[in-house]
């Protein structure tokens, strides 16, 4: 009977996985698996609550300060990930996953141990000035698992010809993979207290939509969607997912 529902496992992961490799859990971590080195992100990390949207149950610390234009964001993971994205928003507390917004930043769909590093926001673009407060969030998968997990980094923007730019490492591990731009996550926010009808802002192929109907089915859902879905659709079904929260 074991050994049944061994080999029934196994032939499952395969098919699923298309290879059998150690993956990690999410158990193993007594830090986040994926941590901010620019900005700094939230202290603390506990395994049971990183799956919880927005910030993985962490509270706000201190506000880094951020360059309004210019500034990049520099992340390190320590194993292996899969659908990383990095959103913002400019809600001072934020509470729920649909108060962030994409900024254009590209979908990273495998990435190994090591760095990650991006431009971050041009908050000018966005409407926002020196003095206004942001968070930004990073939310991915443990390679080969379903769950999202969360992190974010809290700033203050300051004008790019009055910032300093700190000491940190900006470089990527050499086997990123980053998502087709039709393929990367797009969403709009809004501000907290609004409907939750969430919208994709590019509307011409299939991943809006999807985005939409995840975003729209969940906010009746009673249980966490922790579905299998793969390549955009695995990014898209985190709005759902984080819908609850
Ligand atoms: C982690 O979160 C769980 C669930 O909320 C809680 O019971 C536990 O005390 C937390 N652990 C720490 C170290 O804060
Ligand atoms: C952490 O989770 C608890 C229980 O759901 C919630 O009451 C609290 O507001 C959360 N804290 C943060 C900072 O998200
Ligand atoms: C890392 O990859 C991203 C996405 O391709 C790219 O925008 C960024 O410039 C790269 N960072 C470095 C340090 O090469
Ligand atoms: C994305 O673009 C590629 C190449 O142009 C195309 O083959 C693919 O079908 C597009 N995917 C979507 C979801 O539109």
């Amino acid at each position: 009977m074991l050994a049944t529902l061994l080999v029934a496992a196994l032939t499952a992961s395969s098919a699923s996985a298309m290879a059998i490799s150690p993956r990690a859990s999410i158990t193993e971590f007594t830090t986040s698996p994926v941590v901010f080195n620019f900005p700094p992100g939230r202290e603390g990390f506990n395994a049971s609550t990183a799956s919880k949207a927005p910030c993985g149950n962490m509270t706000m610390g201190a506000r880094a300060n951020y360059p309004l234009t210019g500034g990049q964001i520099s992340l390190s993971q320590t194993t292996a990930i899969d659908n990383l994205n990095i959103v913002y928003t400019n809600d001072k507390d934020p509470a729920r996953f649909h108060a962030f917004s994409s900024f254009g930043a590209a979908t990273v769909q495998d990435i190994g141990s090591g760095g990650y590093c991006t431009a971050g926001p041009d908050f000018a673009a966005l409407g926002m000035a020196a003095g206004d407060v942001a968070t930004l969030m990073v939310f991915y998968q443990l390679d080969g698992a379903e769950t999202y997990y969360y992190h974010c980094a809290d700033v203050q923007l300051v004008a790019e010809s009055s910032f300093t730019k700190p000491s940190y490492t900006c470089a990527n591990a050499t086997d990123v993979q980053i998502a087709a731009s039709n393929d990367t996550l797009s969403m709009s926010g809004w501000s907290s207290g609004m409907a939750p009808t969430a919208t994709a802002s590019s509307g011409s192929h299939a991943s809006s939509s999807a985005a939409a109907a995840a975003a729209s089915s969940s906010s009746t859902s009673t249980s966490r969607a922790d579905r299998v879905v793969a390549g955009a659709g695995a990014v898209l079904a985190a709005v759902g997912a984080a819908m609850l929260f």
